[in-house]
């Protein structure tokens, strides 16, 4: 087969909805597309262990230890299905671990703030897998089948996730006024940075674009942000919560909230590496990279012990 009738075969396939698998032709900037998004979503899982890890041995009940501690390896096996369907793409995982340590690759800006108090717990579950899995319900249908795939999974946790958080915020809202104040301080800080997990506004979106077109993203930043809002503000009403946005409106005519503008400085700081945490999460993760360093060998001469047997 020609170029030509590769690109008619792969147009065919993104138009009928049918997924493209790694033994399949694809385009060159569509693999290199696909190796960025999932890669930097994984990284995202593994540092987002980090803020709330942060909370286990604190948590105010051995229940609330248990949930979290299981949330957090959840996040752990999250990455780990999103390395291998990077992997299907032909890039190794040493490639990929290695562009995170260096701090090459990005990861979710929400990661980079730090988690005070135990109502930071709550806000995280609450607000930031809540974003996650508003972004992440369209990913079960991407277009590269090994994502979409792990995207099920992954979405089925973090529905759990979110709901675990929304569950603290609702008994501490509930609680003592000094409890009830260290929600709504969480809720204070969360807030702006969970809409800028999003993404950019589509106008300043440069990969959007070819997202839509490849079918690897089926909604924009801003419909995913705007949905967001929608559903979250009722729930803080429910509680006795109140979104920290003077802008905050109901829009009867487009049924849906009016909201204020994300602090873009603020985020591209972030993503610039400048943000409160970024330079303590990538130093813990390098610390616990290279402590790992001697169970990896022990695998390797473990696994070639075994083939050697097997061959013998
Ligand atoms: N944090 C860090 N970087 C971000 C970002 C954010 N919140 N939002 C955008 N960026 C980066 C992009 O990666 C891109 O950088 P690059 O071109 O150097 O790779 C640049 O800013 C411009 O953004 P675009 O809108 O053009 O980029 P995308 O089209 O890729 O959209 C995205 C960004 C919405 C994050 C998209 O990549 C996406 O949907 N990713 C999959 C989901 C994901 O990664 N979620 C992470 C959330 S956390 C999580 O899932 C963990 C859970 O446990 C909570």
């Amino acid at each position: 087969m020609d170029n030509t009738q590769h690109e008619n075969g792969f147009e065919a396939k993104l138009a009928s909805n049918t997924s493209i698998e790694p033994k399949d032709w694809m385009p060159e900037n569509y693999r290199k597309h696909l190796i960025r998004q999932i890669s930097q979503h994984a990284h995202s899982e593994i540092i987002g262990m980090l803020p709330e890890g942060n909370w286990i041995t604190r948590a105010p009940s051995l229940r609330r230890k248990m949930v979290l501690l299981a949330k957090v390896q959840d996040e752990g096996g999250h990455g780990l299905y999103l390395y291998s369907a990077a992997e299907t793409l032909g890039i190794s995982r040493d490639e990929l671990l290695d562009q995170l340590h260096t701090g090459k690759a990005k990861y979710s800006s929400i990661f980079n703030y730090p988690t005070l108090t135990w109502a930071d717990i709550g806000a995280v579950g609450w607000l930031v897998d809540g974003a996650a899995i508003m972004n992440q319900v369209m990913l079960q249908r991407t277009s590269y089948g090994p994502y979409a795939r792990a995207m099920v999974r992954i979405c089925k946790e973090e529905s759990f996730h979110q709901r675990q958080g929304y569950e603290i915020m609702m008994v501490l809202a509930r609680g003592t006024a000094e409890q009830k104040e260290m929600a709504q301080d969480a809720l204070n800080r969360w807030w702006w940075p969970s809409l800028m997990m999003f993404g950019p506004p589509d106008e300043k979106s440069p990969n959007t674009a070819n997202a839509i077109k490849w079918k690897i993203k089926r909604e924009s930043n801003d419909q995913l942000r705007q949905r967001f809002v929608n559903q979250t503000v009722p729930q803080a009403e429910l509680i006795g919560l109140t979104i920290p946005d003077k802008d905050l409106k109901w829009n009867e005519e487009k049924k849906g909230y009016d909201f204020g503008t994300p602090d873009w400085a603020e985020f591209n700081n972030v993503i610039a590496g400048n943000g409160p945490c970024n330079k303590e999460r990538l130093d813990t993760r390098n610390r616990a990279h290279n402590n790992g360093q001697w169970v990896r060998q022990a695998a390797a001469a473990y696994a070639e012990k075994q083939n050697k047997q097997v061959a013998a």
